[in-house]
């Protein structure tokens, strides 16, 4: 079993709302070049794994016949079944199920993604199996992750940021063992079953208008500061976020931009 936090729904249930709001111009562009990626025909069925509030789901809702979400959070698939009724699409099947045992038939997807979700599967192996099963002959995946936190002076902020308020964390190392390593990232692929596979590194940079901004976008969206939250209780957390809060006004110049970056897997699943 993972110790990885985030490997179980409780963290994602509780950011749900926040993170559909503020999350969305940070993970959008990514699920935008993910889609780049696959050649969509308007009568394609994809399947999106962990789904969260629909951030792939609702931009590919709009090109093909039919979109099947499934994330393991309750709150995440019933925010993304709320957006796809204000945005008045009628194809997206949302539902609440776990990434490493799909409830679809094998063979059916033109193509199936899994943006910032199959990374903390505690058995990354059955997402991509799962993944390359219900694929058809001929049919493509994406899966992304983010690069070392190392390489995304956004992520680096946020972790500095939270190193100002409790010196017992650390900026988290490169590790080789996660999909960070582009080339564990591709041979997990290739073992799942996948073909032409490649890892591309993918960067956005965002800015905003104030520290302030940067802080919201963080404490309303962001899991782990969430589950910092929980753990030490109302009058901790209010010293903390003040400090995090002086940090980022300290360190954060208006309008500047922070880039951040990911890998973006493709693999195809052979014709038979
Ligand atoms: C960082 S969010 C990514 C959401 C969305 N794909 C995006 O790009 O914005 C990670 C999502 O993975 C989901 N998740 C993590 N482990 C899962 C699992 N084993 N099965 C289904 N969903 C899972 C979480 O509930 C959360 O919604």
């Amino acid at each position: 079993m993972s110790r990885n936090p985030l490997a179980v729904a409780e963290p994602w249930d509780l950011v749900a709302d926040g993170y559909a709001e503020f999350a969305a111009a940070i993970m959008q562009p990514f699920a935008a070049r993910a889609l780049e990626f696959v050649s969509l025909a308007p009568t394609a069925q994809i399947v999106d794994v962990a789904a969260g509030p629909g951030t792939l789901s609702l931009l590919a809702a709009e090109h093909v016949a039919l979109v099947e979400a499934i994330d393991f959070s309750e709150p995440m698939i019933a925010r993304l079944a709320k957006d796809a009724v204000a945005a008045g699409l009628s194809n997206i099947r949302a539902q609440v199920g776990d990434g490493q045992n799909l409830p679809f038939e094998s063979d059916r997807f033109d193509a199936g993604f899994s943006m910032f979700g199959l990374m903390f599967f505690p058995e990354r192996a059955k997402g991509f199996a799962e993944l390359f099963r219900v694929l058809r002959p001929g049919g493509t995946a994406v899966v992304s992750s983010w690069a070392p936190v190392a390489d995304s002076p956004l992520m680096r902020m946020m972790f500095d940021a939270l190193a100002a308020a409790d010196p017992s964390v650390q900026e988290p190392q490169a590790n080789f063992l996660s999909l960070e390593n582009p080339e564990l990232f591709e041979s997990e692929m290739r073992g799942a079953g996948f073909e032409a596979i490649s890892i591309q590194r993918h960067s956005i940079a965002l800015s905003f208008a104030e520290p302030e901004e940067l802080w919201e976008t963080m404490v309303r969206s962001s899991a782990p500061l969430e589950l910092m939250r929980q753990s030490v209780g109302p009058e901790v957390w209010a010293e903390r976020a003040t400090l995090m809060r002086e940090f980022l006004t300290e360190r954060y110049r208006p309008h500047s931009p922070l880039s951040t970056t990911a890998y973006l897997g493709i693999g195809h699943k052979p014709l038979r």
